[in-house]
This record gives C-alpha cells, sequence and structure tokens, in this order.
C-alpha cells in the first residue's frame, strides 16, 4: 500500500499517455501506465520504483479487470483513471467503412467504459477518485454525428436537422419502451429506486405534445434554411441555455493555463 495517489493510465507507450506518466511521476505520484504493449510502455516510460507497467487493451474488458488487480495488488488504490488511449478514423462519413466506425467506437466509447467499469468498484469502496477522460473538442464541434456530417454533405445541398427534444407525452416511459438496469449494486440503491420513481411517474404527464412537435417540425423542414439544431419543448430550450452557460464558463475558467500549451516556436 503507497500513501503516494496512483494514477492508472490507457495508451501509455506513445503521445500524451506517455507524457501524462511521466507528469504524475514527477509529480510524485506512482503510476499504472498501460498500453497493449508493455514493452512500448516500458521504453517509453522508463523505469520508477512508483511504476508499474500493465498489459490493457482498452478494448478488451478482461484485460481492463486484469490491470485494476495488478494495480490494487501493488499499490493498495487507485485515485486518478485517466482514458487516454485513442485512435482516429478520419474521413467522410459515406467513405469510412461501418467496420471502422465500429473499431472507432469500440476504442473511444467502449474502450473507456471498460476501463472505467473496472476501476469505478475500487474508487467508489475509497470513496474517492477522479475520473479523467481524453476526450476532443471534435466532440464539442461535432459532437453528433450528424452534426460532423453537415458540411460534408452542404456541398451537395444537402442539410441536417437535429431534433433535440424535451420532455414529450409519447409511449417512451411505458415498459414497452424504456428498459431499466437491474439493480445489482447496493450503493445505487436508493438513487436508482428514487429516478425509477421519479421516471415512471412522469409517464403520461409529459408536458409536450408531440403532434404540436410533429405539425412544428414539419413547418420547419421546408424552410430554406432549417435550423442545424432545434430545442422542442420550452424545457429544451432550457437546457440548452443551461450547457452554453456550462461551456461557456468552462472554456473561460482555466484560460491562461489553456491558453499556453503551444510550442514556444507556434503562436497557436
Ligand atoms: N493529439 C491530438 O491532437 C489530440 C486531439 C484531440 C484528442 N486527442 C485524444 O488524445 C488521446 C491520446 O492520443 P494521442 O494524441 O496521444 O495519440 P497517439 O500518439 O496516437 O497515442 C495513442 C495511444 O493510444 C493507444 N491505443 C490505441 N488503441 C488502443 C487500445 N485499443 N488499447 C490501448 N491503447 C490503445 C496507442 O497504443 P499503441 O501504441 O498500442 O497503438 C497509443 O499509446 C486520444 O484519446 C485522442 O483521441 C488527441
Amino acid at each position: 500500500m503507497t500513501e503516494k495517489n496512483v494514477w492508472l493510465i490507457t495508451g501509455a507507450g506513445r503521445g500524451m499517455g506517455v507524457h501524462i506518466a511521466k507528469a504524475a511521476l514527477a509529480a510524485g505520484n506512482a503510476v499504472v501506465a498501460t498500453g497493449r504493449n508493455t514493452d512500448t510502455v516500458t521504453k517509453a516510460a522508463g523505469f520508477a520504483d512508483d511504476l508499474l507497467v500493465v498489459k490493457l487493451d482498452v478494448t478488451h474488458p478482461e484485460d481492463a479487470q486484469a490491470a485494476v488487480k495488478a494495480a490494487v495488488d501493488r499499490f493498495g488504490h487507485i485515485d486518478v483513471l485517466v482514458n487516454n488511449a485513442g485512435n482516429f478514423y478520419a474521413g467522410f462519413f459515406e467513405e469510412i467503412t461501418p467496420q471502422d466506425f465500429r473499431a472507432q467506437v469500440e476504442t473511444l466509447l467502449f474502450g473507456p467504459m471498460n476501463v472505467t467499469r473496472a476501476v469505478l468498484p475500487v474508487m467508489r469502496a475509497q470513496r474517492s477518485g477522479l475520473v479523467v477522460t481524453i476526450s476532443s473538442t471534435a466532440g464539442i464541434r461535432g459532437g453528433e454525428f450528424l452534426e460532423s456530417l453537415t458540411p460534408e454533405v452542404a456541398p451537395f445541398g444537402i442539410r441536417t436537422m437535429l431534433v433535440e427534444p424535451g420532455f414529450f407525452r409519447t409511449e417512451l416511459l411505458t415498459p414497452e419502451s424504456t428498459n431499466y438496469a437491474e439493480p445489482t449494486i447496493e450503493d445505487y440503491a436508493e438513487k436508482t429506486r428514487q429516478t425509477i420513481a421519479a421516471w415512471s411517474g412522469m409517464d403520461g404527464l409529459q408536458g409536450g405534445d408531440p403532434a404540436k412537435l410533429a405539425k412544428a417540425l414539419v413547418q420547419l423542414a421546408s424552410q430554406d434554411e432549417p435550423p442545424l439544431r432545434w430545442a422542442a419543448g420550452a424545457d429544451a430550450v432550457e437546457d440548452l441555455e443551461q450547457k452554453a452557460q456550462h461551456l461557456l464558463a468552462q472554456a473561460d475558467a482555466y484560460r491562461e493555463l489553456s491558453s499556453s500549451l503551444a510550442y514556444d516556436d507556434t503562436n497557436a
């Protein structure tokens, strides 16, 4: 058991992950540096007393479980998880194969889920922890599939419109459409009970009238410039405003630090 904070970092054989591992070690933390190829990770991270190198392909849930066990066996706890591993399938939507999309989602979505799922029981038992996920501004700019598609197809006269409905009185909250996860973890039991009660209690009482949504949608779709994103419902307007305000506050919160990360020979 170490008294240092323990960082578990994915994709620590190349790129950002190596830098994060080194910086965490330099700051006096213990580090579990993981990667698909442990030789690469060891070569990149170097040797240190408080460094453990473990094999972890984030697309393999069993690797994640084993890496977490190895981390806890060696250091006793995990304080910071950094979901860093990633790859990049770039291209126009129509040119990226379905297989490549699946591979991208496997690494960038299911990967962090696998590792986070393995780490959370440890953090929950500790009642402490930080889960860091390296996302991308691509996620902000083109967060949803359709948003990314928009500029690609615009030159061909094709537009896109994202509809963001709030609560509408449909059958979505009936048992035919909603599947609640089986409660299996005591820590979540009370919240689960409250959530299920709240959501199912809302069934049939949602404020939004889907017929009105449909009519408005038809009207908007007939415009020359339909909205790229349409907030459907007063609650949706409120949600979008709140999100925009949060994003602005987050962009502003560390403006100086955020803007000081370029190489000295560039102005980026
Ligand atoms: N660099 C940027 O400009 C930028 C911008 C936005 C977001 N990001 C994000 O930052 C993170 C780090 O990327 P990077 O720039 O450091 O890229 P990088 O230099 O290509 O490094 C990617 C790392 O992820 C690992 N990796 C890939 N698939 C993996 C898997 N299935 N399991 C475990 N490890 C895997 C790679 O390991 P192998 O050696 O085994 O391939 C490598 O260590 C990624 O999530 C990326 O999306 C980067």
